[in-house]
């Protein structure tokens, strides 16, 4: 595992947005599993700079997302398929119908898990996968408990995670309760894995990904058995790692 140590926010949002690039221009058919949340929107708007620099064609690219909220509409301004949309997808020129995020309005959720992995297999996998983490260590939604599930699943969302999402809405009983998530093997066949963290919150659970230790109680624990798996963080959140 590679660990890249940034002074900020900012520069971490430009050091994985190149790595971003530097796959997109090795091989402009790529499948990019991409992530939302805070994290990763700096590195969007990266993105987008180099797109409008017109040093970096989407045009050919795939996407992939990691979740979705079980029960919000598209059209809903915290779904993460608007999110998408909205800092990323409608900047570029990427091919609107080659954008997968889970359905979370699907009547059949367990149907959609299963098509979800197979559309992956069938697009010959990712290239590179986005990831943030939780304060609690979650990598998409694969909260920390006793097991983990390998594939696109269905789970609840721990307290510790609807509390620090409900920063998003206007009230925290609004935030849903469930959502589907790829799982930790799902993520795992990811030809690559790029990891992104700023803020002390998040010291102690990249601490855990560096302990040498893998436990179902820290999900980003896992990355210690991925042959290229990058971490890039702020030095807030490396503030527990001796590096
Ligand atoms: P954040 O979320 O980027 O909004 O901090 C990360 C996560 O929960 O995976």
């Amino acid at each position: 595992m590679k660990l890249i140590v940034v002074e900020n926010y900012e520069e971490l949002s430009k050091v994985a947005a190149q790595e971003y690039a530097n796959v997109i221009k090795e091989n402009p058919k790529a499948v990019l599993g991409l992530a939302t949340g805070g994290s990763p929107i700096g590195m969007y708007k990266e993105l987008i700079k180099m797109y409008e620099n017109k040093e970096l064609d989407f045009s050919n690219v795939t996407t992939v997302n990691l979740d979705e909220y079980v029960g919000l509409n598209p059209e809903h301004e915290q779904s993460y398929r608007h999110f998408m949309n909205e800092n990323l997808f409608k900047h570029i020129n990427v091919d609107i119908t080659k954008t997968f995020v889970p359905n979370g309005l699907a009547e059949d959720l367990a149907a959609q898990c299963k098509e979800y992995d197979e559309k992956i297999k069938e697009l010959g996998g990712i290239d590179v996968q986005l990831l943030g983490i939780g304060n609690n260590g979650h990598i998409a939604f694969n909260e920390p408990d006793t097991e983990l599930s390998a594939g696109t699943h269905v789970i609840s969302l721990t307290q510790n995670t609807i509390e620090a999402n409900a920063r998003f809405f206007d009230n925290i009983d609004d935030v849903p309760k469930t959502a589907i998530t790829m799982g930790v093997g799902g993520i795992m066949k990811a030809k690559k894995i790029i990891l992104i963290a700023s803020g002390e919150s998040k010291a102690e659970a990249i601490k855990g990904i560096f302990s040498g230790k893998i436990t179902t109680e820290n999900p980003a624990s896992m990355l210690q058995m991925h042959r290229d798996a990058v971490v890039i963080v702020d030095k807030d959140a490396a503030k527990l790692l001796n590096y």
